[in-house]
């Protein structure tokens, strides 16, 4: 049976087995890549993706808890013309290193602002639990301040 939700403001509605982390159906049947594979076990938080406004980590997310709900991966984050506050913080920041972490780290960002809008360092610690193997937290904790800045700003 097909299962059909929003992906980025957009109706989809994906026929595979129910049963499928919703990182596959992503990546493999509606072939957005932005959402990574780390460890497939909820670990590394690569593959964070929002479902309704919530953080969730899409290798241990069955498709069938999609049905009826709006997701939100990194391409639906914003766009050249209007940047997410995380977005022109990590640019200003120059966070990336090799970049694979960067998109979990990001959504994971957007949604702790969406909660906390002015996070401590403890915050930070507290919620924003993935893991880079390039080690830039540093500057990650700077652009998550940022973007905190940035967003609060906009309102
Ligand atoms: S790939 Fe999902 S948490 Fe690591
Ligand atoms: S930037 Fe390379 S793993 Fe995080």
């Amino acid at each position: 049976m097909a299962i059909s939700f929003l992906l980025n403001g957009q109706p989809q509605s994906v026929d595979v087995d129910e049963n499928t982390p919703l990182l596959w159906v992503i990546r493999d049947v509606l072939n957005l890549k932005g959402t990574k594979f780390g460890c497939g076990k909820a670990a590394c938080g690569a593959c964070t993706i929002h479902v309704d406004g919530e953080s969730v980590r899409s290798c241990s997310f069955a498709l069938k808890y999609a049905e009826g709900k709006s997701i939100t991966t990194i391409e639906g984050l914003g766009d050249a013309d209007n940047l997410h506050p995380v977005q022109q913080a990590w640019i200003e920041e120059v966070v990336p290193q090799c970049g694979y972490c960067q998109p979990g780290f990001m959504m994971a960002t957007a949604a702790l602002l969406e909660k906390i809008p002015n996070p401590t360092d403890q915050d930070i610690d507290d919620n924003i639990v993935n893991i880079c193997r390039c080690a830039t937290y540093y500057r990650m904790r700077k652009a998550i301040h940022r973007a905190a800045a940035i967003k609060n700003t906009n309102i």
